[in-house]
């Protein structure tokens, strides 16, 4: 699926611990009933395999001291477990180094009976909700049997017949288990081994909880409420739409038939093949066979859509590549058009294999949970990720845009092309699809530094996420399909992604990419594991990637380097790093294996990737300053001694070429994160900052601006802090200010563009008087008359809005509401609930809030204005107390979507530093059941843990430099 839509606009709001698509750790019932066990697939003996991991210390030189400390201890087990296995069962983990099967806890449908192809028809009724289908499973019985089981949910079986050997049998008994989602069909006859076809007619609900084939609303031009039909099947889902062995690895190929209204287009994952009517208003459209795939991967639409369209040029096969929306929307897609054909390319190159299919569309879905799915041929958008208006749309919108189209066509490859065995294995999908997206956005538009952009976001995300206690290792192994929403998470996605970019920088990129090829090459059509990877890769390279890789992706959490300076010698020492600074020995055992990137590097370290292989390693102090992990490649924290970080700092001020720009973002994300954490103090962060007088690069100044501002934040009860930081913010942006002012050049680049927007909201924030006046003014006019539209650019009219909303004007609210509800556009409506939350007064703040659970705002669109009313400290409190106060409704609207639930908790205590909250908290939900929320509340409580602690921590030392530095 595409990256979680909140993150892009959480990372606006300061948290970048915070994902709300993190999910809980529980799972809700043991995994396998008795009687179920019995199919849980290959009973073969799951050999205990937890690789013994030894670490060869660093290559000896002479001068290369080394410290070799208590790392002959194997490695900690992960800590994150479901509580459906024993967490100290090495068993658990044999999922993670074996193949298919080996791993008794799976649950997953016997192998007995496998599908080859399925023949599928479905007749919708959009008036209704609901359809019909009927379906035709070609089978293979590996060995004579009396069951048949397979997925279902949701679906009313009507009539079964198999037929074998020419003739036809029908079920003596029809078994539904509903915990396990499956049915069972029992024949009173030995089924005999051999082909078989299984034919099944039923019934679904077309529901509106985004899962499934369900249903999505929207207005047409007269404003009539109207409803189009589209599919959404990973993670579990297809199951809902029609009877099927719903596993990744069960692959087969599918010939799907619609039965639609004359009017309406239809569209599934091939081109349509024929048409024919079958009434006078309906029509029947067939679709050509598919390739072989994964149910999770099957997908059909219908509705008034409408289309633009483009081909490739360099492909030897063309590929018809289309955007869809609803109608009036298409030139929208104009963006996302051009950009497909060129990535498809671009993929078709660096994979080696060219995109197998004849098409490629692009649809956008007004309902819809995920940010977009990768659905082969025909890939499904949350509208805000696929459409975007060069003229009415905040350009952010346009990097997001393009990031999520190359990621799902990464996926057309490197998920549907070679599908992972399990769904152990996503991160493995995710996070190259981020890294691979990113890679592709970057050769697109080399102008935009998505790479820094990257450092920024992504990164610090899974960073922030793995420094707490109730983070998760990467890889970890899903027993039941019920756990496996939970690791649609920032762990999977951004840390994922930072992982392979520094295992990607550490083979380099061209003989990661070769690896990659022959990957793609050996298991095309088939599945694969992780390990499949690192095999491929370590061929390629000839270096055992796997004992590099495990490290980072089997066990909990990242390391911080801590630099000391003695006797000539820097010393280099990791730990786990904790972002409560109160790591245990227990949790201390890991030895990461750190590609260092010491810049210049030291002659003493012959290793030309400098991989720290022991807990400690010393090189001579180099001559004027130098920088560990440049570029920003290796995924951890670097505490440096005050004295390096004033070296670095003046080498920054001087416009060195040691620190680049994913250098000087690098460094104000690990400072600040360290100043938070309690491993270096406040003060050193700010003194820091004041090194940045001359920056002026958008990546840096996202990092300077939110992390500044989430000072402000933190410390918001505290007047004397409070006051001071926003002094010292509107100091620091002055000359930003004055510099960019509110007008948008024609022509000027996309960076300027987005730094305008950072520089202005953080002005806003810190109350600039300048920029607060100006945004009053603008607008007053704005609002006056729609002429003046143009006054404010639609990338800076969320900070605008915010801006006077944050100054308490009621006339305000009443003019920024009524924009969101006659916005034509979603991105218009979103950046208007973005800024909506920054309302001061109680009772308009009680109104945001009852605006967010109303009809007017979409139920995936609640996290919008959660985001506003916890970055505002007005509102924080408050909006806590409403979530308690409306827990039953939320609760209920949320139950299928887990990741706002966990949003609606941990928003509006992600801010907070009221230390008496978590006792509260914890009260609060003693009597409710937060298995399916567990992760989002205990990083919630752990955040207001970290909040309160750094208060208290720096309220004297802080104000002390405030005052000392005449703030
Ligand atoms: C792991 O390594 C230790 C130390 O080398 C050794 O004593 C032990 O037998 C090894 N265990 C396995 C399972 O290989
Ligand atoms: C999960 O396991 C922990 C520790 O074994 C236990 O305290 C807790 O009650 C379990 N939770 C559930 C939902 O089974
Ligand atoms: C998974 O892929 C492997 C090849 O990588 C293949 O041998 C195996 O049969 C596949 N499993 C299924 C269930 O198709
Ligand atoms: C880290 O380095 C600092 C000096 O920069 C030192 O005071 C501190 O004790 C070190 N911490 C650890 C865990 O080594």
């Amino acid at each position: 699926m595409g990256p979680p839509p909140v993150a892009f606009f959480f990372f606006l709001f300061l948290i970048f611990i915070f994902s709300p698509f993190c999910f809980n750790v529980t799972s809700s019932s043991p995994t396998h009933s008795s009687s179920f066990s019995q199919f849980s697939g290959d009973q073969e003996d799951a050999s205990v395999i937890v690789e013994n991991f030894t670490y060869s210390p660093y290559s000896q030189n002479r001068k290369t001291h080394q410290h070799q400390q208590a790392f002959a201890a194997p490695i900690s087990l992960p800590q994150f477990t479901f509580n459906s296995t024993d967490p100290t069962d090495p068993s658990t983990h044999s999922t993670m180094c074996n193949k298919a099967g080996s791993n008794p806890n799976r649950v997953v449908l016997p192998t007995n009976v496998t599908p080859s192809h399925y023949t599928l028809t479905i007749t919708p009724d959009l008036n209704e909700f609901t359809f019909t289908g009927y379906v035709e499973i070609d089978l293979t019985i590996h060995e004579a049997t009396k069951t048949v089981k397979l997925n279902t949910k949701d679906l009313t079986i009507k009539t079964t017949s198999i037929e074998v050997d020419g003739k036809s049998y029908e079920p003596v008994s029809t078994d539904h288990d509903e915990h396990h989602d499956t049915t069972t069909f029992t024949f009173d006859t030995d089924l005999s081994k051999g082909a078989a076809i299984l034919r099944i007619r039923y019934d679904g609900i077309l529901s509106d909880k985004m899962a499934g084939f369900y249903r999505s609303s929207y207005k047409d031009a007269e404003g009539n409420t109207k409803y189009m039909g589209v599919t959404q099947f990973e993670a579990t889902d297809a199951r809902r739409a029609f009877p099927c062995w719903d596993e990744p690895a069960a692959k087969a190929t599918y010939t799907i038939s619609l039965v639609v209204p004359t009017e309406l287009v239809a569209l599934s994952n091939m081109p349509v093949s024929s048409v024919t009517q079958v009434e006078p208003e309906q029509k029947t459209v067939n679709f050509e066979k598919t390739p072989i795939m994964s149910t999770y991967l099957v997908a059909w639409a219908v509705g008034e859509f409408e289309y633009i369209e483009t081909t490739t040029t360099k492909l030897e096969k063309p590929v018809t590549c289309r955007v869809y929306t609803l109608p009036g929307l298409k030139e929208q897609g104009r963006f996302a058009l051009e950009i497909t054909p060129k990535v498809l390319e671009y993929f078709s190159e660096i994979f080696g294999t060219a995109y197998p299919l004849p098409k490629l569309d692009h649809l956008a879905v007004p309902d819809f949970d995920a940010g977009a799915m990768e659905n082969w041929g025909l890939v499904t958008y949350r509208t805000v990720a696929l459409l975007f208006d060069e003229k009415t749309s905040d350009l952010r919108f346009k990097e997001q845009v393009a990031v999520t189209v190359a990621h799902e066509i990464a996926h057309q490859w490197f998920g549907n092309l070679v599908t992972m065995e399990w769904w152990d294995h996503l991160w493995l999908n995710e996070g190259f699809a981020t890294w691979v997206g990113t890679l592709a956005v970057d050769h697109l538009f080399p102008e935009w530094d998505t790479w820094s952009t990257f450092v920024v976001d992504d990164m610090q995300r899974g960073i922030g996420l793995d420094s707490l206690r109730s983070s998760h290792p990467i890889e970890v192994p899903v027993n039941d399909p019920h756990e496996i929403h939970q690791i649609f998470d920032a762990i999977s996605y951004s840390k994922g992604a930072s992982v392979i970019r520094m295992l990607s920088n550490w083979l380099t990129v061209d003989v990661f990419l070769a690896g990659i090829r022959r990957y793609l090459k050996k298991h095309e059509y088939e599945n694969a594991t992780t390990d499949d990877l690192w095999n491929a890769l370590s061929e390629e390279s000839k270096i055992d990637v796997r004992e590099f890789m495990n490290t980072w992706t089997r066990v909990i959490g990242i390391p911080i380097l801590n630099v000391t300076e003695t006797d000539g010698l820097v010393t280099v020492e990791q730990h786990r790093f904790l972002s409560t600074n109160d790591v245990k020995a227990e949790e201390d055992e890991t030895i990461w294996w750190v590609p260092l990137g010491v810049h210049p590097k030291p002659a003493s370290i012959v290793d030309p990737n400098q991989t720290l292989k022991s807990r400690s390693l010393s090189f001579e102090i180099p001559e004027g300053a130098y920088l560990f992990n440049k570029h920003y490649s290796g995924v951890f924290r670097t505490n440096y001694p005050p004295s390096t970080i004033k070296r670095i700092g003046k080498a920054i001020l001087e416009g060195s070429d040691l620190v680049g720009l994913s250098d000087r973002a690098g460094l104000v994300a690990d400072i600040a994160s360290l100043s938070k954490s309690g491993h270096t103090a406040t003060s050193n962060f700010l003194d820091l900052v004041q090194y940045y007088k001359n920056e002026e690069a958008y990546v840096v100044w996202e990092l300077l601006a939110n992390r500044v501002g989430e000072i402000a934040s933190i410390f918001a009860d505290d007047e004397r802090i409070n006051q001071g930081i926003k002094h010292f913010q509107r100091n620091l942006v002055d000359r930003m200010v004055s510099k960019l002012g509110w007008e948008f050049p024609e022509g000027e680049d996309y960076l300027t563009s987005r730094l305008r927007n950072v520089i202005l909201r953080s002005a806003g924030r810190a109350g600039h008087e300048a920029t607060v006046a100006e945004a009053k003014r603008r607008f007053a006019l704005f609002v006056s008359d729609p002429a003046h539209d143009s006054i404010l650019h639609p990338s800076i009219r969320q900070t605008a809005f915010e801006i006077v909303l944050s100054q308490g004007g009621e006339e305000e609210f009443r003019h920024v509401l009524k924009y969101f509800h006659a916005a034509p556009k979603q991105d218009q409506q979103v950046i208007a609930l973005l800024a909506l939350g920054f309302v001061q007064q109680p009772e308009l703040i009680a109104e945001v809030q009852a605006l967010a659970i109303s009809e007017s705002v979409r139920p995936q669109d609640i996290f919008y204005v959660l985001a506003g009313l916890s970055a505002n400290p007005a509102s924080r409190r408050p909006t806590w107390e409403w979530v308690k106060a409306n827990w039953t409704t939320l609760a209920n609207r949320y139950k299928s979507s887990m990741s706002m639930l966990g949003a609606c908790v941990k928003y509006p205590l992600s801010q907070s530093s009221d230390a008496s909250l978590i006792k509260e908290v914890k009260e609060f939900f003693a009597d409710k059941d937060t298995k399916d929320f567990q992760r989002a509340l205990d990083q919630a409580l752990e955040g207001l843990d970290i909040n309160s602690a750094w208060v208290a921590r720096e309220q004297q030392g802080l104000s002390e430099w405030l005052s000392a530095n005449n703030y």
